[in-house]
């Protein structure tokens, strides 16, 4: 058998670079004159929109079970309204399917059950947990939190799951324990992406943990009240409101304490822009733009960032005497 390998200088470049790496230099290039090519802004919703169904829960798969009802918690308050429907199930970030924002229907083939996540490391208690008995063990919550993607877009989001620390609180850390170590799930054939072996799959992400402690630190199973779509993270994610989104891992299969701090996918692949800790921050720009504004994915609206993303409140204690890391980043 024979096997053509492309060499490096034959894959595209929006292949071979997430876009947000690469949007600086198509803006250059069209900005020099370019000819007929669209802003990476214009480029980009255009994309979303063509693909866009009457209903984009219509092709979830068949195996997702309906979740039980959950009361929404309203002591997270997002202060602007919640997206409409369509726009956090259609406008994707999951280089596993590929890296643009439309990959949402190729998600939807990918299976979520059975689902399990192991929990080890350093813990009392390891184990392999179904998804569908957390639900069950832990118990549900909506909240409405905020989202900031480190590209400058935002949305509002009711994501309906539990805490954290209350998976935590089950498998009992150890004292020696710092970090939350997050592995996404390898699902070929369905995670067409798995196949850009220049990536540094699998997908990881890390937070502290005393972040993993803090009570915003959420585990979505759901989203509108329904199941976690394949293109969010189904069924079973991570969110950490008051960081850029590309700390929030995505259908996770795997949780690991550790006392060695983890190394992300995106500081593996460009340390320099897209750091460990990845606090909101409008007066720290991205080392290609600015980070004072976000788009508000719907209607456009520009609108101030905030530090912590607006959840200061609860998360600026977790970074006193801190101040020597790269926390912004
Ligand atoms: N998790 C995995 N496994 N793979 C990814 O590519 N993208 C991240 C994050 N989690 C990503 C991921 C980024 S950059 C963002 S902004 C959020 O997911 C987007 O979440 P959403 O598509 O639900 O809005």
């Amino acid at each position: 058998m024979s096997i053509h390998r492309r060499r490096g200088w034959e894959i595209p470049e929006s292949q071979a670079t997430p876009e947000h790496l690469v949007l600086n230099r198509r803006a250059l290039m069209a900005a020099a004159g370019a000819g007929a090519m669209l802003a990476p802004g214009a480029a980009r919703a255009q994309f979303w929109r063509r693909g866009e169904p009457q209903d984009p829960w219509a092709r979830l798969p068949a195996d997702l079970p309906d979740l039980p009802a959950a009361m929404r918690n309203p002591r997270y308050r997002p202060e602007r309204a919640i997206s409409a429907e369509r726009e956090p199930v259609t406008f994707n970030n999951f280089y596993e399917f590929g890296s643009d924002k439309g990959i949402w229907t190729l998600a939807q083939r990918m299976p979520m059950r059975p689902w399990t996540v192991k929990v080890d490391g350093m813990v009392e208690q390891p184990g392999e947990f179904d998804v569908d008995d957390l639900i069950r063990r832990i118990g549900l919550e909506e909240r409405v939190y905020r989202l900031r993607c480190v590209e400058a877009w935002a949305m509002t989001v009711p994501w309906t799951g539990f805490e954290l620390s209350k998976l935590l609180a089950l498998v009992r850390p150890q004292g020696g324990a710092r970090y939350v170590r997050f592995e996404t799930a390898q699902v070929a054939p369905h995670m067409v992406g798995l196949r850009q072996s220049w990536y540094p799959w699998p997908h990881v992400e890390g937070c502290t943990i005393e972040e993993a402690a803090n009570e915003l630190a959420f585990m979505p199973v759901g989203l509108f009240g329904r199941p976690l779509p394949p293109q969010n993270g189904g069924p079973f994610r991570v969110v950490f409101p008051w960081k850029y989104g590309f700390k929030s891992g995505k259908s996770i299969s795997r949780i690991t304490l550790t006392d060695q701090r983890p190394k992300s996918f995106w500081e593996t692949l460009q340390g320099s822009e897209y750091g460990f800790w990845a606090n909101v921050n409008p007066e720290v720009p991205h080392p290609r733009w600015s980070q004072a504004t976000e788009r508000l994915i719907g209607s456009n609206e520009r609108v101030p960032t905030r530090l912590f993303n607006g959840y200061g409140e609860f998360v600026a204690g977790l970074y006193t005497g801190l101040q020597n890391e790269r926390l912004w980043a």
